[in-house]
């Protein structure tokens, strides 16, 4: 299996539009005027919903789980308006496991990934202690968030990424946000290292998994997902790369069971790619090696956290292979219409692996949080698909070129 090779393109002088250009776009010019209130938009959205309108809103997790996140009244609430992701029953999977299986879909998210909903909660409370600059190391996906946010909070981000090993979209992203941007020649392992030293040695706030007010907006997932169900499910299946995540789930499903709003917590189920294994094999990996880009972490910060929450759900860490993942990636799309990342795909291969293995009993309700969108990273899509044929435009063409004829 070969990695599609993944490059930056420059932008030529003559593709950047001219700015008046830009302004006459869909969309722009007018919008106040169409909504025909005359009211600033912020003030607008602020207005209770007309009568006509769904009474409910998303608001975003914090306004939503307010009394849950360390968040006081003073602090200035800095939200996409994240979370509220779907929880879509997976008919195909449950068929294939006897199992009643849900994916939570996290690419639903404002920059495509879970990473939001910590990172709402992180740079709200860095900007209520007056912050004016953040970091990060990452694999892609925080980036884009921590970009995003930093621009909404208009504060400085600074990114960190192993150079040549990550998304072009995600990298996209961070830079369309304004983040500055530094590739480093190194895994994530030594990026996250630096960041944690510019934070200790320079004004800039650190929002990595390793900052606890991420880890908080993260419960929120669980609390959506028991939200639905009406009780936590039987097993949560979720990757794992720097192990936040599943710290932050167990987290936020051991809180609603202790506060009686759900009856148990769910079996804790991570997955690691094989060749970025490190909880599985039990020592930390040098040259972490996967597809999955998003978790290729070989000395996760969140180690003893998440074997804490294997072990005290009764659960399993266990490594799926590039080639597992890459199959449940291309089940997920086209008999799930869920396009999610590679990294995404490791819980529904974990979830199909542990199912052949009799770890999980029939029957059971199964979550797999499905953790990014799929098109941040295209390239594998495409690569595993057949080129279109070029034709003109004739229906006669048409209907040779798909067998109708
Ligand atoms: N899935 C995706 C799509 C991710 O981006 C990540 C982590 C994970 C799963 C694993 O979550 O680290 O909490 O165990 N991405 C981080 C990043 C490392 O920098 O974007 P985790």
């Amino acid at each position: 299996m070969t990695e599609p090779g993944i490059r930056l393109p420059e932008a030529p002088a003559s593709a950047v539009p001219a700015e008046d250009n830009v302004t006459s776009g869909p969309g722009r010019a007018g919008d106040e005027a169409a909504a025909g209130s005359g009211m600033p938009t912020a003030e607008r959205l602020a207005q209770p919903p007309p009568a006509h309108a769904s009474p409910r809103v998303w608001r975003g997790v914090i306004a939503e789980y307010a009394g849950r996140l360390p968040v006081g009244d003073t602090t200035p609430v800095i939200t996409l308006r994240e979370g509220g992701t779907p929880l879509l029953p997976a008919p195909v999977l449950s068929a294939r496991t006897g199992c009643d299986v849900y994916l939570k879909v996290e690419g639903a998210n404002p920059t495509g990934s879970f990473k939001d909903r910590g990172m709402t909660v992180a740079i709200s409370a860095a900007a209520g202690r007056g912050a004016r600059a953040v970091i990060c190391a990452s694999t892609g996906n925080t980036s884009a968030s921590a970009a995003a946010y930093a621009a909404r909070a208009g504060m400085t981000c600074a990114v960190l990424v192993p150079r040549g090993k990550i998304a072009i979209g995600k990298l996209a992203q961070a830079l369309v946000h304004g983040a500055r941007l530094l590739q480093v020649t190194g895994s994530f392992d030594d990026c996250l290292e630096v960041a944690r030293k510019l934070s200790a040695e320079h004004p800039v706030a650190l929002v990595n998994s390793v900052n606890p007010d991420r880890i908080q907006g993260q419960k929120t997932a669980a609390f959506e997902i028991v939200d639905a169900l009406g009780d936590a499910p039987d097993v949560h299946c979720l990757p794992v790369g720097n192990a936040g995540n599943i710290t932050a789930y167990w987290m936020g499903y051991q809180e609603y069971a202790r506060d009686g709003l759900a009856t148990h917590a769910p079996r804790m189920f991570g997955f690691q790619a094989s060749g970025a294994a490190p909880i599985v094999t039990g020592e930390p990996v040098l040259q972490p090696q996967t597809i999955a880009t998003a978790i290729r972490i070989g000395n996760p910060a969140s180690w003893r956290l998440a074997e804490a929450a294997r072990d005290e759900s009764g659960g399993l860490i266990h490594a799926v292979t590039d080639r597992e993942i890459l199959a449940a990636y291309r089940v997920l799309a086209r008999e799930e219409a869920v396009f999610g990342e590679l990294a995404s795909s490791a819980s529904v291969a974990g979830l199909l692996r542990s199912h052949a293995s009799g770890l999980i009993p029939p029957g059971s309700r199964v979550v797999c949080t499905i953790t990014g969108n799929g098109l941040k990273d295209p390239d594998w899509a495409l690569s595993g698909a057949p080129s279109p044929a070029t034709i003109s435009a004739d229906s006669g063409a048409a209907a040779a070129a798909l067998g109708l004829a």
